[in-house]
């Protein structure tokens, strides 16, 4: 049984936070520390489900990895073309990045190796990676439809490609050049579109020889020269705006709030959720600004405002496709009409999240159409009438989104499952009630709520760390138990 989670009015929310760190980057610093020669030290890991599956699939291809305190770990490598293959099932869990990030890099090595995931995740669409991959040289056995459970036999002799996107996705962006890293050769892609870019700077951080122009168009082509020597790095990880989003637009919604998130990464193919709030009228200050491994960073400063309804173009998809959901919690309550164009992808995430949101605000008195590609929300101009019980089908942001709005609407919103928040942001629930909130696990059972830095209310101390777990041995990165999941297909 899967523990529900109750959000109710809160008081205005006050203090200063860190928040986890951010997905993508730990994911990827992982993975390219397991592909370099040498020590990578990863500071501000984000130690959730996702990214500690992630962990295990590199140590069962060979890496050492280790545990050292909280978010800092230790990744030596087997150098680019050096993995073994695994001896078990690589378990991706809810992670489409683990999974599509890590067929990339498997694809063009000479090993045999099968990926399995949750039942989110075996319901969504790998074919998009297979098919690059595939021009390379790799061969990949699949559950009907192209789906997980999925076994890659990696190229033996890998073939450089030129690949262009069909679809504005970082991920199989990604996937060509980790592929890209093992193949004789120049490897690259256009993309139509530019999509989060932390692959490129993480890869030249880590002194691959990669090329990027831009093109007329507005796109870009990215090139990555293979075999290189790749040496260990010291990675710092800044806060996941993605995470950050959720404290950014509770506080813009609750009257009387006035939040600061530090250290959080600003990179402008992932900020566009500041671009958009920020043409809705809210109150939010980008200020410290500084680079942290080549990202940038800045603390960011919300003060509950009130929001208007905008259009949301759809060029500006790619950098804010993760923050849609709680976007539209804030849209819900703006006033006037908010129209989310090209976001079609969303039927594709964790969830089915157009119909995952439209549901859950209907069902909280707000008035949503839905297209294949839009969502249009009619803002009540203050709080809804919430009262909801919303089912989140393994989508940790669906989850946490609701639980945002839940903390402005008149009537308590209970999601249906909390424990699903875990895949990405351990300590959601601690930090909103830190910060004023009004969140309550139903069961009495509490879900993940360490977070690596926690709250402090403004001007107080910051309670005291959550004891870390104690280091693992080296090639033993073992993540938590699992909670059981739920089986069945998404809906
Ligand atoms: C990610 C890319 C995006 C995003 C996901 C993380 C990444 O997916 O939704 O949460 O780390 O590359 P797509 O590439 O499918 O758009």
């Amino acid at each position: 049984m899967a523990t529900a989670l109750i959000s109710r009015r809160a008081r205005a929310l006050r203090g200063s936070t860190t928040v986890p760190g951010d997905k993508s980057l730990s994911h990827r610093a992982l993975i390219l520390g397991a592909l370099a020669v040498g020590e990578t030290r990863i500071d501000g890991l984000l130690e959730s489900e996702d990214v500690l599956g992630t962990a295990k699939a590199v140590a069962q291809l060979g890496a050492e990895v280790r545990r050292d305190g909280a978010g800092t770990w230790r990744v030596w490598g087997r150098g680019v073309g050096g993995l073994n293959e695994p001896a078990g099932v690589l378990d991706m869990g809810n992670s489409g990045t683990a999974a599509r990030l890590l067929m990339g890099v498997v694809a063009t090595h000479p090993l045999t190796a099968t990926f399995a995931g949750d039942a989110s995740l075996s319901e969504r669409p790998m074919e998009r990676v297979m098919a690059p991959l595939r021009q390379m040289g790799a061969r990949f056995t699949t559950r009907s439809g192209g789906r997980l459970p999925i076994t890659v036999s990696g190229a033996r002799h890998p073939i450089p490609i030129v690949y262009e996107l069909p679809v504005a996705s970082a991920q199989v962006k990604s996937a060509v050049l980790l592929a890209g890293l093992n193949t004789p050769g120049a490897t690259t892609v256009v993309e139509p579109q530019p999509t989060r870019d932390h692959s490129e700077r993480l890869l030249a951080h880590f002194g691959a020889e990669t090329t990027i122009e831009t093109l007329r168009s507005g796109g870009r082509r990215i090139t990555v020269t293979g075999q290189p020597e790749l040496a260990g790095h010291a990675v710092d990880v800044p806060g996941d705006i993605s995470s950050a989003a959720f404290p950014l637009v509770a506080a813009l919604l609750v009257p009387g709030s006035a939040v600061t998130l530090e250290g959080v990464g600003v990179n402008p193919l992932r900020a566009g959720l500041i671009d958009t709030l920020d043409e809705m009228g809210a109150s939010i200050v980008l200020r410290n600004r500084r680079q942290v491994s080549g990202e940038p960073v800045a603390d960011l400063v919300a003060r509950a405002s009130r929001l208007r309804g905008v259009v949301v173009p759809a060029r500006r998809a790619p950098t804010m496709i993760d923050e849609y959901p709680v976007l539209a919690m804030a849209a819900a309550c703006a006033r006037g009409t908010t129209r989310l164009e090209g976001v079609g992808e969303l039927r594709v995430k964790e969830s089915d999240r157009l119909a995952a949101i439209a549901r859950g605000l209907r069902a909280a008195g707000v008035t949503v159409e839905e297209t294949q590609y839009s969502l249009t929300i009619v803002g009540a101009g203050g709080a809804p009438k919430g009262g909801a019980r919303v089912a989140v089908h393994l989508d940790h942001r669906i989850a946490m989104a609701f639980a945002v709005l839940g903390m402005v609407a008149e009537k308590p919103i209970t999601v249906d499952d909390a424990d699903t928040i875990a895949s990405s942001f351990p300590g959601f629930v601690a930090l909103m009630n830190r910060l004023g909130g009004a969140l309550t696990v139903a069961s009495g059972r509490q879900p993940a709520t360490r977070s690596p830095k926690p709250a402090r209310r403004r001007g107080g101390r910051r309670t005291s760390p959550a004891k870390t777990r104690k280091a693992g041995k080296p090639g033993k990165a073992k993540k938590p138990k699992r909670r059981a999941r739920r089986r069945g297909g998404r809906r």
